[in-house]
């Protein structure tokens, strides 16, 4: 059976904390829109991979700009495929480790390694027909023009579960401190001074708590191909 090519144009950003789903979601969402993809939460993973490699403190603004402004941060822009480059190296599993993990908080937050990922961002999705982009500032920061901004949000304790099932873990005392560890992440990210995590002003937020996966990427995909583009909003 052939699916009917979408007639959806434009741009559609997906913003939220961890553990919503956001990232299945939003390449289930350009697979259907037979759009472009571009996780931005990729560029910040593979920029921490430079910054441990080179030794660097995460925590030293200066030197983190510096590394990553020399790092050769490459990332494809393919619903179906994975590719993430440090310096011609795939890093495509090792952004996704604990270590990786732990340190992204840091560096995303040091506002010249934001600067110089946004314009690669923009760069990236300037000429793509339809694209489909995940992250945490998109509809506010990156693209404020989109075609439409969608902030997915769930409650905690339903994304420690989701991250828990993935993982494979079952104690209580685990999942626990999963919640604890997206808790603290979510506090890190929304109070950051540069680009905090928020919904834009002009984002349908959808709560992903009480829905399965193919519910959510059928919403989105119908609000995508309902949406009218910002330039002939009145
Ligand atoms: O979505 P993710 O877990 O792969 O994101 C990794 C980190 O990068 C997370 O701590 C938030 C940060 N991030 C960001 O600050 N801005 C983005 N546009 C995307 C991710």
């Amino acid at each position: 059976m052939s699916t009917p090519q979408s007639p959806f144009r434009g741009s559609v950003t997906l913003d939220g904390p961890s553990g919503t789903g956001k990232s299945s979601v939003a390449r289930g969402v350009a697979a259907r829109l037979g759009a472009a993809y571009l996780d931005t939460g990729a560029m910040y993973r593979a920029a921490t991979v430079a910054v441990l490699d080179a030794g660097v403190d995460p925590a030293d603004a200066e030197a983190v700009a510096r590394t990553v402004a020399e790092a050769g941060i490459v990332v494809g822009t393919e619903a179906g495929t994975e590719r993430v480059e440090v310096g011609g190296a795939d890093v495509a599993a090792r952004i996704r480790g604990a270590e990786v993990t732990r340190a992204v908080s840091a560096v995303s937050a040091v506002p010249a390694v934001r600067r110089q990922l946004v314009a690669q961002q923009r760069a990236l999705v300037a000429g793509a027909e339809a694209v489909v982009v995940e992250g945490r500032d998109i509809g506010t920061v990156v693209l404020p023009d989109a075609t439409l901004k969608v902030y997915l949000t769930a409650a905690p304790e339903v994304r420690a579960q989701r991250r828990a099932g993935q993982l494979g873990v079952t104690d209580a005392a685990e999942i626990a401190a999963l919640a604890a560890d997206l808790r603290r992440r979510d506090e890190y990210d929304s109070s950051r001074a540069d680009s905090p995590l928020r919904p834009a002003e002009d984002a349908v937020v959808v709560d992903s708590s009480d829905l399965s996966q193919a519910q959510v990427v059928d919403r989105i995909v119908l609000l995508a191909e309902t949406a009218v583009p910002a330039g002939e909003r009145r």
